[in-house]
């Protein structure tokens, strides 16, 4: 099977073969003067070599027939005419002809080479064309997968906090009327009973205990101010709890003018600071964090800054590539990225602390919406 040449038709391949032989036959003739008899094949030879790499074994063929043919009349004794040469010129013919046919295998054989290197690498390249195609089409998948458990969480959140406030703390609260109107009546009636009245107030204030502790995981869970009030009388809420709990001074630097943003920025905004100020209680050994929220027409920018141990660069760079063994910063990225935003970590290094900064872009409507309000 002939392969397809480096010319595009088979009509240019053989155009280029005939011209390259002629031109080669003319510079032989005018070479003539020079080399007279000898070396009649030597400009032939290269206009072969020539068609066997850019036109094909055909038209290099036909190549061969014109050379031999002009070579014959023009150079071979005796010249001008298509007669039967003596032997030694019959020879050289044999020769051309045997020379030419190599460099035409030579030719054919670098072709059907470069053919099938130039078809794997076509084939290699849809295949990861296809990969990647597929690849793109499982991480949108995963991101709106992610997208979407996150909005569940948050609702699940949102529900539990309700049930446990309405439902728990309901009736711990009943409970707790009950037993204080037991310990009342206790008290009054058998003086003697003393130990009993102990343990009545005992339990009181052991169903007063459960009813805080359970409001105060409702609302971690999801704060209700939140949705009722917003982010600012939240967060304060949030810190005030956190540094109290964890002895670390935050100071958050919040207008009071700063607004309402839609529920889905909100909810992000504060778990993006909750989980922030949870890393630096674990991770910075920092005694003092800062929290900044600036909002402006169109974006939201937060910083949350620790004075703490820092993140070395090959912590940060493994975070960066997705390895951490934790969800925390992966679940806020995950966040800020539906949201359509940007969240970094910096550290100046070991003992110079670490700072998260989250830009968001508000939607249009609603930033019109707040600069009216405001
Ligand atoms: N403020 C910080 N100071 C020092 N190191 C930090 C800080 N924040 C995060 N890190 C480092 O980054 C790592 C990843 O944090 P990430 O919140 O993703 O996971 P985690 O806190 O370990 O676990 P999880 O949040 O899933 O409970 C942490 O293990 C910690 O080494
Ligand atoms: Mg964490």
């Amino acid at each position: 099977m002939l392969l397809a040449p480096t010319f595009k038709s088979a009509t240019t391949c053989h155009t280029a073969a005939l011209l390259a032989t002629a031109i080669s036959l003319v510079i032989r003739l005018l070479l003539n003067p020079v080399l007279g008899d000898n070396l009649p094949y030597i400009t032939l030879l290269a206009a072969i070599a020539f068609s066997a790499w850019f036109c094909g074994a055909g038209a290099s063929i036909w190549a061969v027939v014109v050379a031999v043919t002009g070579a014959r009349y023009w150079f071979i004794h005796p010249t001008h005419t298509f007669s039967i040469p003596d032997a030694a010129q019959s020879l050289g013919i044999f020769a051309f002809l045997f020379i030419s046919s190599i460099i035409i295998a030579f030719g054919e054989m670098n072709r059907r080479n470069s053919d099938r290197i130039r078809s794997t690498r076509e084939e290699l390249e849809a295949q990861v064309k296809q990969r990647t195609a597929q690849l793109d089409t499982a991480n949108k998948d995963l991101r709106e997968l992610t997208g979407h458990v996150l909005h569940l969480q948050d609702d699940e959140r949102r529900r539990i906090a309700r049930e446990l406030h309405d439902s728990a703390g309901q009736s711990l609260a009943a409970l707790a009327m009950n037993l204080s109107r037991v310990e009342t009546e206790v008290k009054a009636q058998m003086e003697r009973l003393t130990d009993t009245v102990a343990t009545a107030a005992d339990s009181a204030a052991l169903v007063n205990e459960i009813t805080r502790d359970i409001r105060t995981i409702s609302y971690l869970l999801h704060p209700p101010m939140l949705d009722e009030a917003g982010l600012g009388p939240a967060l304060r809420w949030y810190i005030e709890g956190f540094a109290e709990r964890s002895k670390i001074a935050v100071d958050l630097d919040l207008s009071d003018e700063f607004g309402r943003l839609p529920q889905e920025f909100e909810t992000a905004i504060f778990r993006v600071v909750q989980e922030c100020l949870t890393n630096i209680l674990r991770h910075s050994e920092s005694r003092v964090a800062t929290i900044r929220i600036r909002r402006s027409a169109d974006d939201v920018r937060i910083e949350v800054r620790d004075k703490g141990k820092g993140i070395s660069p090959e912590k940060l760079s493994e975070m960066a590539s997705s390895r951490t063994p934790g969800v925390g910063i992966r679940g806020m990225q995950e966040r800020v990225r539906q949201l359509g935003g940007t969240l970094e970590i910096d550290s100046d290094g070991i003992g110079k602390g670490t700072i998260v900064t989250v830009q968001l872009q508000i939607p249009v409507p609603t930033a019109l919406a707040a600069s009216v309000g405001t």
